[in-house]
C-alpha cells in the first residue's frame, strides 16, 4: 500500500511517499480503507521527537482518518466490511498512522461516522472538536451558565472550543484578530475581543464582571500573571499550548481564592474518554455544527510540504485534507 512515513523522528523532509506492506490486523482490530486523513500541530510534535512516545519504524505518521471497514477481527464485533467510521487516536504509543490507502484500529479507538456526513468535513474537525471537549468538560469541569473565555477563538481548535462551550450554555468570550469576530460570534461566541487591543485586561475585566471560570489559551501565550486576577473563586485555567513559553505565575493571586491552573493533552486521554468526546463529536457533526473554515486539499504524496506549512505557521484556522 502507499504511505507516507518516516525512518526515524527528525525533520519534515524526511517523511517519505512510497509502498510498505499492507497493515494486518489483530484479533480486537479492524483494518480501514482510509477514504481522508489530515495533519495536526501533534503529527509534526510526535515526527520530530518533540513529543516522546514509542513508534514502530518505520512509522506511518498522522493522527486522524475516516475510512470504510474492510475487516474486522473475531474480537472486533459491532463493525461490518464498508462501515464508515473515523478514529483520532492513531500514530502514537506504538500505534502506526493514519496517512496510508489502509490503516489497523483497535476497536476501542473506532467510532461510527454518522449518517450524512462528508468524511472530508469530519476528518478535519475530530481532532480539534475532541481536544476541546475533553480540556471543557474532563479537565476544565465546565458547567451551564460558567463564563469560559476562548483567546484564539478563530482557530481550529478556539472554534471548537467557542462551539462546544456555547453549545453546553456556557458564557463563551472570545479573543480573535479583529476580522475574525463575526465567525467567532456566529459559532456561539457572547462578545469577542480584539487580541491586539492594548487595553484587552481592562476589556475581559468588564466583559467578565463575575470573573473568569475557565480560560482556554490555544495561541499558547499563557500571560498568566494579568489573569490570574481575573479568573472567579474557584476559577481555572487549562494550558494546552505554548510548550515554550515561560509565564510569570502570582502564586497568591491563585491559591488564595481556590484558583487552578492544570496542564492537558490529548494523547494521554484514555479509550473511555477519547469514547466520550467522540459521542460529542458524533451529535455536533450530525446536527452539522461542526465545520472546516477554510480546507487545503492535498495528495498523499505532499504530506511533507503539509508538515511544513503547519509548522510555519500558513494553516492558521485552515485545515488540510488528505485522500490517500
Ligand atoms: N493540548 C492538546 O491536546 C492540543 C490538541 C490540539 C491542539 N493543541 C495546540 O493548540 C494550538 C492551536 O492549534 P490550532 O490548530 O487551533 O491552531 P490555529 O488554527 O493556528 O489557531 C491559533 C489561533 O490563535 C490566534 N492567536 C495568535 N496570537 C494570539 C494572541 N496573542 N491571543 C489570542 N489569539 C491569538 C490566531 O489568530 P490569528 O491567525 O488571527 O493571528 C489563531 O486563530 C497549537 O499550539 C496546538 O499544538 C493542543
Amino acid at each position: 500500500m502507499r504511505a507516507a512515513y518516516i525512518e526515524r523522528p527528525g525533520p519534515a523532509g524526511d517523511i517519505r511517499h512510497g509502498e510498505l506492506p499492507a497493515p494486518r490486523p489483530g484479533p480486537t482490530d479492524v483494518l480501514v480503507d482510509v477514504l481522508a486523513t489530515t495533519v495536526n500541530h501533534v503529527d509534526t510534535f510526535v515526527r520530530s521527537g518533540a513529543f516522546p512516545t514509542p513508534l514502530p519504524l518505520p512509522f506511518v505518521v498522522g493522527r486522524d482518518l475516516v475510512g470504510r471497514v474492510a475487516a474486522a477481527g473475531p474480537g472486533a464485533p459491532g463493525f461490518a466490511v464498508g462501515d464508515l467510521v473515523w478514529c483520532n487516536s492513531l500514530g502514537y504509543d506504538g500505534r502506526q498512522g493514519s496517512a496510508a490507502e489502509q490503516a489497523v484500529v483497535p476497536v476501542d479507538r473506532l467510532y461510527r461516522l454518522p449518517g450524512g456526513v462528508d468524511p472530508g468535513v469530519a476528518v478535519t474537525m475530530v481532532h480539534p472538536a475532541a481536544t476541546a471537549y475533553l480540556a471543557l468538560f474532563v479537565h476544565g469541569r465546565l458547567r451551564p451558565g460558567q463564563t469560559v473565555v476562548v483567546a484564539g477563538g478563530a482557530g481550529n481548535v478556539g472554534a471548537a472550543l467557542v462551539t462546544l462551550a456555547a453549545t453546553a450554555g456556557a458564557r463563551v468570550v472570545a479573543t480573535a484578530s479583529a476580522r475574525d469576530a463575526g465567525h467567532c460570534r456566529r459559532i456561539g461566541a457572547a462578545e469577542v475581543l480584539d487580541y491586539r487591543d492594548p487595553d484587552l485586561t481592562d476589556r475581559l475585566r468588564s466583559a467578565c464582571p463575575d470573573g473568569i471560570d475557565l480560560h482556554l489559551d490555544t495561541s499558547g501565550r499563557n500571560e498568566l500573571e494579568p489573569l490570574v486576577d481575573l479568573l472567579a473563586l474557584r476559577g481555572r485555567i487549562v494550558l494546552l499550548a505554548g510548550a515554550r513559553s515561560r509565564p510569570v505565575l502570582p502564586a497568591g493571586a491563585l491559591y488564595m481564592h481556590d484558583r487552578g491552573i492544570v496542564g492537558f493533552v490529548i494523547s494521554h486521554a484514555t479509550t473511555a474518554e477519547l469514547a466520550e468526546a467522540a459521542g460529542a463529536v458524533n451529535r455536533l457533526l450530525a446536527a452539522g455544527r461542526l465545520a472546516p473554515r477554510e480546507v487545503v486539499p492535498m495528495p498523499l504524496s505532499a504530506l511533507a510540504e503539509a508538515h511544513q506549512m503547519i509548522e510555519r505557521g500558513e494553516l492558521r484556522g485552515r485545515r488540510v485534507v488528505i485522500t490517500p
